[in-house]
C-alpha cells in the first residue's frame, strides 16, 4: 500500500511525528554547537574516568556503595576511588546508573559551586524528594527565590544575642551531667548528646523542651524524638540509595511523620494566636514577674505574618539542622578525648583556667586549644562528609579536566557534581603528611581556604555555625569541669553511622571520673 492510499489522519500523525523529530534534531544541533563554543572558549577537557567494570551503567560502583553503606564503610571507600583513577586525581567522572556525574575534592571547584557560580547550581532533586514529605518547603529543600525568602526569614534569628541563651542551655547540661554515673560505670555519651541537643533545640525553637534528659514525665517528648529519628533514617536511606529503597509502604514511617507534624503544629498554633493577641504592643516582652522574657524562635517567626504551614516547615528544618549536627560533633570529640590522654590533659588544663566558673562568650572565644580541638574534629569527622549539587545551566568548573587535571571542566545543565568533604579534609598536599592524625596544634598556624569546609561556604553557608560552636564549646567545658578523667570502654575501631549526618556506629562508650 502506497503512502497516498493511507487514511488522512494517519498521514497527519506521521507529519506531526516527522516535525517533532526534526525539531528535536535542530534543538540538539543548536545545543551541541552552543556547548562546543563554551568548551572551546574555556579550554575545557573531560576529567579522567573512573575505571568501571561495567562501563555502561556503572553497576559495579552502585553495588559497592550499597554494600559499603550497609557495612558502615562508605567513607573508607572514597579516597581509594580518587587514587584508582590515573594513579591519583582530585576530579573524575563516574557513572551512576548510566548517567555521568562529576566527583571532586578540588577546593577551587568547591568554591565555584558554592560561591563564585552559586546560581548555576541547585540542590539535587533526590535531596528535595527525600526531604519534602517531612520538611516541606523550607530552607533545606528549596532554591532560588523560595530559598532566599527562607534565608531572609531565618537569618535575623541567629545574631549573637539570641544564640547566647547559655542560662537555658546550662539547665540541660546539668541534667546531662546528672545522668552520667559517678561510680565510673560505662555510659554511651552519644546517646546522651542526642538527648541534650533535642532538649535544647526544642527549648530554643518552641519555648518548651522535650526534656527527655530529666527524671520527670516526658512521654510525649520521647515519642517525638523517636519519631523524628525514624523519619530521618528513612529519608537518608532514600536520599543515598534512591527511591527504590523506600517504595514499599511503611506504616511506621507514615505514622512517625504524622506525629512529628502534629507535635509541632500545636506549638505553631499557640504561637500564632499569641502573636495576634499582642499585635502592635510591646507587652509580650515583659512577663508577669517583670523579667524580660527569654528568646523563643517560634514566637519571632509567628510575628512575621507567614502561614502556619510555612512556619512549621522552617521550625522542622532548623530542628534537623540543629540536633544531629551538634550531637554528632560532641560525640566525635569525646570519642577522641577518651583515646588521647595527651589531648584531654591539655584541654582540661585550659578549661581549669576558668576556676570552675561558667565561661562567658569572650572567654570561650579565647580558648585556643579548645578551638583547635573543634576545628580538628570537624576536619577529620565532618558532620556532613559529602555533598552535591546539580547544574541548572551549562557551566564550567575551573579545574580537573585533562589527564593532569589542570584544565577547566564543562558541566552540562542537569549534571550532578559531588564534592567529598571527608576526602578533601585529608589532602596531604594541604595538611601535610600527618593529615590523617588528630593534631589540634596544627591550628595554631594553619589558616584554611576552601579545602576546609565543615560548614560549607558562600551564600548557603551554615547559619547555625556560631550557635553550634557555642553549644559544643560550652558543653565540652562544663563536662571537663565536672569530670577529671575519661576512659574508653570500647576497644573496637571507630565505625561510621551515616544517616543525613555522620555519627559513630559503635557509639561513644566511656567511663568518667568526677572531679
Ligand atoms: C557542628 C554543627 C554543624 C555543622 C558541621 C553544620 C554544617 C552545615 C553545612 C555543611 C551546611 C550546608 C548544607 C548544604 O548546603 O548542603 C549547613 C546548613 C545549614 N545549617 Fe548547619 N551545621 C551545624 C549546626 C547547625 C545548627 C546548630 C543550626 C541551627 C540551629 C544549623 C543551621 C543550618 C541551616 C539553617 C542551614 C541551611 C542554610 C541554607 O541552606 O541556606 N546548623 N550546616
Ligand atoms: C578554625 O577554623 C576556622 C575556619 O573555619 C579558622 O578561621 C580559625 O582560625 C580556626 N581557629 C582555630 C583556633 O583553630
Amino acid at each position: 500500500m502506497a503512502l497516498q492510499d493511507q487514511h488522512p489522519s494517519i498521514l497527519f500523525g506521521l507529519g506531526i511525528l516527522a516535525s517533532y523529530a526534526l525539531l528535536r534534531i535542530v534543538q540538539y544541533v543548536i545545543t551541541y554547537q552552543r556547548r562546543s563554543i563554551i568548551i572551546r572558549n574555556n579550554g575545557c577537557k573531560p576529567p579522567p574516568k573512573y575505571p568501571h567494570k561495567d562501563p555502561f551503567f556503572g553497576f559495579d560502583l552502585f553495588r559497592e556503595n550499597a554494600r559499603r553503606l550497609r557495612e558502615g564503610k562508605f567513607l573508607d571507600g572514597i579516597i581509594p576511588r580518587y587514587n584508582a583513577v590515573n594513579g591519583g586525581v582530585t576530579t573524575f567522572t563516574s557513572l551512576f546508573l548510566g548517567t555521568t556525574i562529576i566527583n571532586t575534592i578540588e577546593p577551587e571547584n568547591v568554591k565555584t559551586i558554592l560561591a563564585t557560580k552559586f546560581k548555576d547550581f541547585h540542590l539535587p532533586q533526590t535531596r528535595k524528594d527525600a526531604f519534602r514529605p517531612v520538611f516541606g518547603h523550607g530552607i533545606f529543600t528549596t532554591d532560588g527565590k523560595d530559598w532566599e525568602d527562607s534565608r531572609a526569614l531565618l537569618r535575623p534569628n541567629f545574631v549573637r544575642s539570641q544564640v547566647g541563651d547559655l542560662d537555658t542551655f546550662d539547665e540541660h547540661i546539668s541534667k546531662l551531667i546528672a545522668r552520667i554515673p559517678s561510680n565510673g560505670a560505662t555510659v554511651d555519651l552519644q546517646e546522651l548528646f542526642f538527648m541534650l541537643t533535642m532538649d535544647s533545640s526544642t527549648d530554643f525553637l518552641l519555648g518548651e523542651s522535650t526534656d527527655i534528659l530529666s527524671d520527670g514525665n516526658h512521654a510525649a517528648g520521647e515519642r517525638f524524638s523517636q519519631a523524628f529519628t525514624y523519619a530521618q533514617q528513612k529519608m537518608s536511606l532514600q536520599f543515598r540509595v534512591g527511591k527504590l529503597a523506600t517504595l514499599l509502604p511503611d506504616k511506621r514511617y507514615t505514622e512517625a511523620v504524622e506525629f512529628v507534624h502534629k507535635y509541632i503544629e500545636k506549638y505553631v498554633r499557640t504561637a500564632l494566636e499569641k502573636a495576634k493577641q499582642y499585635q502592635g504592643s510591646e507587652k509580650e516582652k515583659v512577663q508577669e514577674d517583670g523579667k524580660a522574657s527569654r528568646y523563643i524562635f517560634l514566637n519571632e517567626l509567628a510575628k512575621t505574618g507567614y502561614s502556619a504551614k510555612k512556619i512549621q516547615d522552617e521550625i522542622l528544618n532548623i530542628l534537623l539542622a540543629g540536633r544531629d549536627t551538634t550531637a554528632n560533633l560532641l560525640s566525635q570529640i569525646f570519642y577522641i578525648l577518651a583515646r588521647r590522654p595527651d589531648v584531654f590533659k591539655k584541654l582540661r588544663d585550659e578549661v581549669m583556667q576558668l576556676d570552675g566558673k561558667r565561661p562567658s562568650f569572650e572567654q570561650m572565644k579565647n580558648m585556643k586549644y579548645l578551638k583547635g580541638c573543634l576545628n580538628e574534629t570537624l576536619r577529620l569527622r565532618p558532620v556532613l562528609p559529602s555533598n552535591g549539587r546539580i547544574a541548572v545551566v551549562d557551566t564550567v568548573l575551573p579545574l580537573g579536566g585533562g589527564p593532569d587535571g589542570k584544565s577547566p571542566v564543562f558541566v552540562k545543565a542537569g549534571q550532578n557534581v559531588n564534592f567529598h568533604t571527608w576526602a578533601m579534609h585529608r589532602r596531604k598536599d594541604y595538611y601535610g603528611e600527618d593529615a590523617e592524625e588528630f593534631k589540634p596544634e596544627r591550628w595554631e598556624t594553619y589558616r584554611p581556604g576552601w579545602e576546609y569546609i565543615p560548614f560549607n561556604g558562600g551564600p548557603r553557608i551554615c547559619i547555625g555555625q556560631q550557635f553550634a560552636l557555642t553549644e559544643a564549646s560550652y558543653t565540652t567545658i562544663r563536662l571537663l569541669q565536672a569530670f577529671k578523667n575519661i576512659e574508653a570502654r570500647d576497644s573496637s575501631d571507630w565505625t561510621e553511622h551515616l544517616t543525613i549526618t555522620l555519627g559513630i556506629g559503635n557509639g561513644c562508650h566511656v567511663s568518667l571520673t568526677p572531679a
